[in-house]
């Protein structure tokens, strides 16, 4: 059974088919693409899932249950996590701090077995301090921890986007365009962390336009088009299909996409 599939998602703003049945499924341990022009209804495919918005109609499946209609909070601490696509750090707290609250609403007990059974809330306050240190080293954002994230380029505040999340501990970590304004050096260091990531296990799903490095690094493209599947392969099977090309890649591909 898939770790996460969708089957008939409708969601409309007025006249408008944002989500109409794009069935996606993903496995453990792939590593997915999410492509598609903009207005394709990627990121409304992540807030309907997520519980950020609701839905019309469909169903939502993850990690063997059904979550279509949860709470947010409640299908995070499931292990499903999402990064957004316009980064939400608190610019006049530390860096630090900004990790810390990702860890609020941690259920704490599947790496910390007995910490917060019963004993005090120092000690998982210490936990949730200890595991943001460790995420700032893993994105080498140490030496900037006490600044404020008023301080950080656009670069370092997705990378802080991410660890934040990374505190939730996702089974399925989805990214909204991680990549989106970010130099070229650090858009490959934020490949490799995914990678590296994927090879620990975590499973992704990734919004992304920058479909030449997206390629090189994922097992599969899923592409959407005015709230449908209109593809789903290996990446080279996607950049040769004729569909997608006339739908988005010829654009894309002559910098048409932002
Ligand atoms: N809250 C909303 N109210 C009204 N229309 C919306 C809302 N959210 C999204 N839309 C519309 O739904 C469509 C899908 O938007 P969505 O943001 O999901 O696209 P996207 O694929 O993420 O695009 P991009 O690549 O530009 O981020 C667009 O036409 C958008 O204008
Ligand atoms: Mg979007």
């Amino acid at each position: 059974m898939a770790l996460f599939e969708t089957t008939g998602l409708r969601k409309s703003f007025g006249a408008l088919q944002a989500l109409d049945e794009p069935d996606v499924a993903v496995e453990s341990g792939e590593l997915v693409g999410l492509i598609g022009p903009n207005g394709a209804g990627k990121t409304t495919f992540f807030n309907t899932v997520t519980g950020i918005e609701d839905l019309d109609e469909g169903t939502v499946r993850f990690d063997g249950r059904e979550i279509t209609g949860l709470p947010p909070e409640e299908i995070a601490q499931r292990g499903l996590v999402r990064t957004f696509q316009q980064t939400r750090e608190l610019e006049t707290m530390t860096v630090l701090d900004n990790v810390r609250l990702g860890g609020r609403d941690r259920p704490g007990e599947r790496t910390l077995p007995g910490i917060v059974n019963g004993r005090r809330t120092r000690d998982r306050e210490a936990a949730v301090t200890e595991r943001a240190r460790e995420l700032i080293d893993f994105f080498d954002l140490d030496g900037m921890e006490d600044e404020y994230a008023s301080a950080l380029s656009g670069g370092q505040r997705k990378l802080l986007e991410i660890a934040r999340a990374l505190m939730l501990e996702p089974k399925l970590f989805m990214l909204d365009e991680p990549l989106a304004g970010v130099n070229p050096t650090l858009e490959r260091t934020i490949v490799d962390y995914v990678e590296r990531l994927n090879d620990d296990g975590m499973t992704f799903l990734v919004i992304e336009h920058n479909v030449e490095l997206l390629r090189e690094f994922v097992d599969r493209l899923v592409v959407m088009h005015q709230g449908r599947v209109l593809a789903d392969d290996d990446p080279e099977t996607i950049l040769q299909n004729d569909a997608v090309v006339d739908a988005y890649l010829g654009e894309t591909l002559t910098g048409g996409v932002d």
